[in-house]
């Protein structure tokens, strides 16, 4: 019963063993590395990123910028490639290869347009998320392409995909650019943000990378677009949560009612 409600849903997973271990491999890496930021062990980015840092293998520090184009570079041209190695495409894999190039596209843009950054990434915490980012881009787009000749999910998702895409992207962008308001050229300071759905929870950036995310899978509609999805979900909770607390602690009226990452509720 179960089962057949799912498979309404999302194609029947293809008979690729790769795919089905990283569906696996992506969801309970993701889902691992957020119970880790929430019990305060943190990949060494952001407001994070001198963190446990005496715990790191190499303690190669490059600046924000140059590790930020580290991690979505390689995604975002696994991506644009996709369009040559596999140029026969149905509509719904056309649409998951422009949404992806998209979003990585847009990520390259804040960091060299939008983002003020104050500090630094630690090597060893870049190389494990720009391979995250990288292989499941490719993974995605290859269970799509081995997805085509199977017959459609009953349930088709994609224009509801199509909006929360572009819901999920636009709103993550409007509260970036709130962010780096707060900053003036070279400030490093850290301010409480205001505006947007900052007033109601301290992440609602990620909280739109999460509608973003939830677009891509209802374009997609394979079992690995929704297990990467899954996976972001718990990272971004356990990341929020501990960037609630960094604030709580660092801003004396930072305010109780402001949540992580989901209003009233988280
Ligand atoms: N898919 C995923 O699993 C995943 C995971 C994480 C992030 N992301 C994406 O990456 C985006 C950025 O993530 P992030 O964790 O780097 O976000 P972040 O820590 O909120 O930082 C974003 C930018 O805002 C600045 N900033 C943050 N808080 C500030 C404050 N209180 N005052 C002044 N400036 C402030 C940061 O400066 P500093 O660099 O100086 O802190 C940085 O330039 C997310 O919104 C999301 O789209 C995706």
């Amino acid at each position: 019963m179960v089962m057949s409600v799912f498979l309404s849903f999302i194609f029947p997973p293809p008979p690729s063993l790769f795919i089905k271990a990283m569906s696996v491999v992506s969801l309970t890496s993701l889902a691992y590395t957020g119970l880790s930021e929430a019990r305060g062990k943190h990949l060494n980015y952001s407001k994070f990123w001198n963190a446990n840092s005496h715990q790191s293998i190499t303690k190669i520090k490059l600046s924000s910028r140059t590790g930020m184009l580290f991690l979505y570079t390689p995604a975002f041209l696994a991506a644009l490639t996709s369009f040559v190695l596999f140029p026969y495409h149905d509509f719904r894999t056309l649409l998951l290869k422009s949404a992806l190039a998209l979003h990585f596209f847009k990520r390259i843009f804040e960091v060299l347009v939008v983002h003020q950054f104050s500090g630094g990434m630690i090597l060893d915490s870049a190389i494990p998320i720009s391979l995250s980012y990288f292989l499941s881009t490719a993974s995605m787009i290859y269970a799509q392409h081995v997805s085509q000749d199977i017959s459609e999910p009953p349930v088709d998702l994609k224009y509801p995909g199509i909006l929360l895409f572009l819901i999920g992207i636009g709103g993550n962008f409007y509260h970036h650019y709130l962010l780096s308001k707060l900053r003036g050229k070279g400030d490093k300071e850290y301010r409480i943000p205001k505006g947007g759905l900052f007033d109601l929870v301290i992440c609602p950036h990620y909280l739109f990378e999460i509608i973003d995310f939830l677009g891509i899978s209802f374009i997609s509609q394979t079992l690995y677009a929704f297990s990467f999805t899954l996976g972001t979900i718990f990272y971004l909770m356990g990341r929020s949560y501990a960037t609630r607390r960094w604030y709580l602690s660092k801003f004396e009226n930072f305010p109780e009612d402001v949540k992580a990452l989901i209003p009233y509720l988280f």
